[in-house]
């Protein structure tokens, strides 16, 4: 295959402002995440209030601008009262969907502490399945409201006198999936939320709603269920959630790492699910897409804790071939700027997650990059780009382009920047880009991970084998940069 590529961009061709929540996280009451990943007090790395300060200091490199919690399939038996007060009354209850013991020591309050320290909006989740409309309400007047009454004088009582003004609020979680704790028909969740929807604007009309849409687009209801619900609760809610896990299921790495353009196929069929229903309705009103739950997921399916407490569930271990996925992935998101404005990776810590932890220490695998650079450098818009790349021939998807790409532009600081992935598994590529519109007037850093084996890991014994590295001397000519693009990497590059 030739070995060179031409990326055009124009600062004046926008895709669409890009939403700083498109660099969420997800913390559920699972596994380790929350116990021994956030809040673990017996550790010796953990600060007074029992935050793991290591923990949060690499999530604030990651500059997480929205944080869902408590679930994931552990909301829908949740019931948010056992997890506030004094801790010493909270009781120990039966996590049926992990099949741990829930300790009830971190719940709402320790939650927003957590968002304050980080610096990150709370997306706060309702629960649809045991819980019913009044008891979701309650927990918006516990979270909004001030006091004088019933639920906002508990908060008061139980030390946070001003309400949190929680923005952001999912209608249940996965409710399509017959795994789900009190699972509804399409019909009946679409019912439920848009009663509960009603019930919790009508306590805080300033809060923005978010409809569960199917589980992935496997699901046998897919899209059928997110025509009914959106039909059912258009006018109620601002955004409708999408999830989806990943995998190299089959050994295919040549399909896996041209990923991205299934993800974008889900995009844009729910897209036009949206546009249906808004038309149907005769609406003048929006919804928008909320990717709350996407990752990579499919080494350690186990979801079984044996009734103990922050069992080991999940700890998915990531080489480079998951971090590319990852790094499309935020391409994507970038590409479909206009209809994706919320999403949340699953999840933040020891749960399917690129960071883990143990007592006195914390490992960082390769995909926490591709995170990182772009939820640092992706500001202002996202443009339309033109890539002509060498293309790959994969099994899944026919021929897909060796680069996988996307850049952004800020008109007020006049910094932008660009990410390429390099799908090839052994082409070094010549790419050249090519500014249209605003050039900027040098390079501020390029940053690289890559790796000689798709199966590349890293290890508490060996810490650093993947990590991005910067790479020095790229400059701009006439407005245009030479880059090379070695083999299975993940690229950044600022400008400004
Ligand atoms: O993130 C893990 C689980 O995956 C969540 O609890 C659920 O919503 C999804 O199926």
């Amino acid at each position: 295959m030739s070995n060179s590529a031409k990326i055009s961009l124009d600062t004046n061709r926008i895709i669409s402002e890009i939403s700083p929540y498109l660099f969420g996280g997800f913390a559920e009451h699972m596994g380790r995440c929350v116990y021994e990943g956030i809040y673990d007090p017996d550790s010796p790395l953990a600060d007074d209030q029992g935050f793991r300060t290591d923990v949060m200091d690499a999530l604030k490199e990651q500059q997480y601008t929205i944080m869902r919690y408590p679930g994931g399939n552990f909301l829908s038996g949740y019931n948010w009262l056992d997890g506030v007060g004094p801790k010493e009354q909270r009781p120990r209850r039966r996590d049926l969907a992990w099949q741990s013991i829930e300790t009830n020591q971190f719940g709402t309050d320790e939650f927003m502490e957590f968002c304050r320290r980080l610096g990150c909006e709370p997306m706060m989740a309702a629960n649809l399945g045991t819980g019913t409309i009044e008891n979701a309400s309650a927990l918006v007047e516990y979270c909004n409201a001030p006091q004088g009454t019933k639920y906002a004088d508990l908060r008061a009582e139980y030390g946070h006198a001003d309400p949190y003004g929680v923005k952001y609020w999912c209608l249940g979680n996965e409710m399509d999936g017959p795994w789900q704790i009190g699972h509804l028909e399409m019909d009946e969740y679409a019912r439920k939320a848009r009663e509960a929807a009603k019930m919790m604007r009508w306590q805080d009309p300033s809060i923005k709603l978010i409809s569960c849409g199917s589980s992935n687009n496997k699901m046998p209801t897919y899209p059928e269920w997110d025509r009914v619900t959106l039909e059912t609760c258009w006018e109620l809610v601002d955004y409708h959630s999408i999830h989806y896990y990943a995998g190299n299921w089959d050994e295919d790495s040549t399909s896996y790492l041209a990923l991205a353009v299934e993800l974008e196929d889900y995009v844009d069929t729910v897209a036009a699910t949206l546009r249906y229903a808004k038309a149907k309705r005769r609406s003048k009103h929006d919804v928008f897409l909320s990717w709350d739950e996407w990752q990579v997921w499919y080494k350690d399916r186990g979801g079984r804790g044996g009734w103990t407490e922050a069992p080991h569930l999940c700890e998915e271990i990531y080489n480079l071939e998951d971090a590319l996925v990852v790094g499309q992935w935020l391409n994507v998101f970038l590409r479909k700027s206009d209809v994706v404005k919320v999403a949340c990776v699953a999840q933040i810590v020891n749960i399917i997650s690129w960071l883990q932890t143990k007592k006195d220490g914390l490992l960082v695998q390769p995909s926490f990059y591709p995170f990182k650079l772009v939820s640092n450098l992706a500001r202002g818009n996202a443009l339309d780009l033109y890539t002509s790349a060498p293309m790959i021939e994969t099994p899944k998807y026919g021929g897909v382009a060796a680069l996988d790409v996307s850049a952004s532009h800020d008109p007020e600081s006049g910094n932008g920047a660009v990410f390429i992935v390099n799908r090839s598994q052994s082409d070094t590529i010549t790419t050249e880009v090519d500014w249209q519109g605003d050039v900027p007037g040098s390079v501020k850093e390029v940053w690289q991970l890559a790796g000689s084996d798709l199966k590349m890991v890293n290890s508490w014994e060996n810490p650093n084998n993947l990590v991005a590295k910067p790479v020095n001397g790229v400059t701009i000519r006439d407005g245009k940069m030479t880059l090379q693009v070695p083999p299975l990497s993940f690229t950044a590059v600022s400008v400004g």
